[in-house]
């Protein structure tokens, strides 16, 4: 186990992400692997949510709310989790217990390393000022259902390499706005540029049954792909964990 977990930061310092298709074990029931993934989480420190909520359990349905995008049939697009938040999990996890009915790619991952994202951008023919524009702590981060944005900037700094972004909430926040310390085409144009600069360095990665994703939540961007959400089987069930 401690060389797995070595390996993993190791993956984590070098692409922002780690995955691996056949992480889990079968044979557990579901309450066994939950607190076989609260263990291994806790390898890497200590639990972001409460304890009684230190898991969420992915639960798929056609009227799952826009708050739980994890539940939801569409795509999520590039983001960082608990982006709106002041202080968001260093690490999150995600380990599918049950995978889509429709194959493996059905639910599957979209990863892209910061680093790569910014190259990207650092070359565009006005990158360099881009990134300065990132650097700054102007960007509306909210959720229409909430009413509230927090202004945060996209880099931590201009010529760091960790990263906040949800495309959802930065185009709410810019309809919830009203300081507008930066223009709503200026913002909408800037979330357009990190999402197909993403789209540039990003990876795919199925989600069959087993299958575990490990992020570093600054230092790379993660998208989940459509996913089933009604049906007669069994649906995708993700255990999902986050570590400060
Ligand atoms: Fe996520």
């Amino acid at each position: 186990m401690n060389e797995m977990i070595q390996a993993i930061g190791e993956n984590l310092a070098r692409d922002g992400y780690h995955y691996d298709p056949c992480f889990g074990s079968n044979n557990l029931s579901l309450a066994q692997k939950r607190d076989m993934f609260v263990a291994f989480a806790s390898k890497f420190g200590d639990m972001y949510l409460s304890e009684n909520k230190s898991v969420i359990q992915t639960n798929p349905q056609p009227t799952a709310p826009s708050s739980m995008p994890f539940d939801r049939n569409a795509q999520i697009g590039w983001h960082n989790d608990f982006s709106t938040k002041n202080v968001r999990p260093r690490i999150s996890m995600s380990w599918i217990v049950n995978q889509d009915p429709h194959g493996p790619m059905k639910g599957g991952w979209r990863l892209a390393s910061a680093r790569d994202v910014i190259t990207v951008i650092r070359n565009m023919d006005d990158g360099v000022e881009l990134l300065a524009r990132l650097g700054q702590p102007i960007f509306p981060f909210g959720y229409l259902e909430r009413g509230a944005v927090n202004h945060f900037p996209i880099l931590e700094k201009a010529d760091g390499d960790q990263m906040r972004f949800y495309g959802r909430a930065l185009r709410e926040g810019a309809q919830l706005d009203t300081l507008r310390i930066i223009a709503k085409p200026e913002l909408l144009e800037i979330v357009q540029i990190v999402e197909e600069a993403a789209d540039m360095v990003g990876y795919i990665k199925p989600a069959p049954q087993g299958a575990l994703m490990v992020v570093d939540n600054t230092r790379s961007l993660h998208d989940r792909l459509p996913q089933t959400v009604e049906g007669k089987q069994p649906l995708r069930t993700a255990l999902l964990s986050f570590v400060v």
